[in-house]
């Protein structure tokens, strides 16, 4: 088995020399929790400045999914960087974001046919869906979930409501957004307890919410993420999205999948709401949709997508390279990487409920193909939530040479490239094993 080689103190020395200079010149609002300055990558290994190996687990935030450097992604970015640039697809035409268009309307199966508006990244693919959903419908209220992120553009912030220091400062914000709460059948936002609840995160949002104080006919979309990603990896019940889709439909809201975390094969299946068998009215998609070039697109069913020339565009959005990139990504996926997601994920949810047998910590283990999370909690009866552990461990886990990331306020979060081998879910969880114990768990 490959295991991770840490041949020097981290940060080495290298990457001292660097993180100095970043903190010189770089914005002090990026998170970084642990130091890598990573050099070179391939498939699910990261080697650093320092020539140290780490075995990452985290594919640059969910956006690997061929892996690092994939020699077919890099080749088709390498043979279009030959032909063609850069055109805008604002104003000109060119194969590749026909092509790709062409492709993911295929493949969101949504019916009477798909539109795509092509940005650089979620937030855009979010920005795009917030001004359709508003023009087509004329409607100028929005209903988004506690808990969601959905971008840090203006818009894409006004629809997020996952930590408040995301939003401090920046008011107003837009207005006609109200959040409600998401299901969490580990925390019940209700006190209920699953499945005696009724769909009860449905069932509030028209009673009290539409019955006493936001008019339904004023709602344009409802956005919501199959799976809430960076709020702690929290997979609804099964009935939730249908019901949603049912109360969308009943009052003439348009329903919109965030499926930027979720999609592109990430849990198993090519979009997650394709396990609640729910058909969106538009999507989101960024992240793994072209290998690690930027690329967002929002798809839309085709007679939603009555905007005017001039109503929204990008000069960059749906660049040749990332869409020749998306293609060879998405020929990928089909090629095997999702029923790869899907076995590797269910491998590695099953090792961590083992692991959960005998460590107290690990208060809830959840997830869907490789997107799953694990809950960090000081008492397993009481729940009690430990950031601290949590980021303790994922420093236990980086100084092994393992690569993770947190999400929500206590939750690791596992989401590897889809071409993760056997071999490699073992070497994660073993390693994982040894910083959960050395953290105390
Ligand atoms: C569900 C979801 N929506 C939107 C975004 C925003 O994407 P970006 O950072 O590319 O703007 C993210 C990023 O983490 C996300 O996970």
């Amino acid at each position: 088995m490959k295991l991770p080689v840490i041949s020097t103190p981290l940060p080495g020395p290298k990457a001292l020399e660097f993180i100095r200079m970043d903190s010189d010149v770089v914005s002090p609002s990026y998170t970084r929790i642990y130091p890598l300055v990573a050099e070179s990558g391939e498939g699910l290994w990261v080697r650093d400045v320092d020539g140290n190996e780490f075995l990452d687990f985290t594919a640059g935030i969910a956006v690997n999914s061929t892996g690092h450097c994939h020699p077919k992604v890099v080749e088709s970015i390498r043979d279009q960087a030959g032909k063609l640039i850069h055109m805008s697809g604002t104003d000109f035409y060119y194969a590749p974001q026909i092509i790709l268009a062409k492709k993911l309307a295929q493949l969101s199966e949504m019916s009477g046919g798909a539109k795509v508006f092509f940005g650089n990244s979620g937030a855009e693919a979010i920005e795009a869906a917030f001004k359709l959903a508003r023009y087509h419908t004329g409607r100028e209220q929005n209903l988004a979930f506690f808990g969601a992120f959905h971008g840090r553009t203006m818009g894409a912030l006004s629809l997020t409501a996952g930590r408040s220091y995301q939003r401090k400062h920046y008011s107003p914000l837009v207005p006609g957004i109200t959040h409600v709460p998401y299901p969490n059948c580990y925390r019940c936002p209700h006190g209920a307890c699953y499945p005696n609840c009724a769909a009860a995160c449905v069932a509030w949002i028209e009673d009290p919410l539409f019955r006493t104080s936001l008019p339904p006919e004023e709602v344009a979309a409802i956005f919501v993420e199959p799976i809430q990603g960076e709020g702690g990896y929290i997979v609804p019940p099964p009935e939730f999205h249908v019901a949603l889709k049912k109360l969308a439909e009943k009052y003439g809201i348009l329903l919109v999948a965030d499926e930027i975390q979720t999609g592109m094969g990430r849990t198993g299946k090519m979009f997650a709401m394709n396990h609640f068998g729910v058909e969106p009215d538009i999507m989101a998609l960024a992240k793994g949709i072209a290998s690690g070039m930027p690329l967002g697109a929002m798809v839309a069913r085709s007679n939603l997508m009555d905007w005017e020339a001039g109503s929204h565009a990008s000069t960059f959005g749906g660049n040749p390279i990332s869409c020749r990139a998306a293609l060879t990504t998405i020929e990928l996926l089909e090629g095997g990487l999702i029923e790869n997601a899907r076995i590797r994920g269910e491998q590695l949810i099953t090792g961590l409920r083992e692991l959960q047998k005998s460590i107290e910590c690990m208060g809830d283990v959840r997830g869907l193909g490789l997107m799953v999370g694990v809950e960090i909690v000081s008492d397993r009866v009481t729940r009690e939530r430990d950031p601290i552990a949590r980021n303790s461990i994922i420093l236990n886990a980086f100084s092994r040479g393992l690569l993770l990331l947190g999400c929500g306020e206590n939750t690791i979060r596992f989401c590897p490239a889809l071409t993760i081998s056997a071999e490699e879910v073992d070497a994660g969880l073993s390693i994982f094993h040894e910083a959960v114990r050395a953290a105390g768990g």
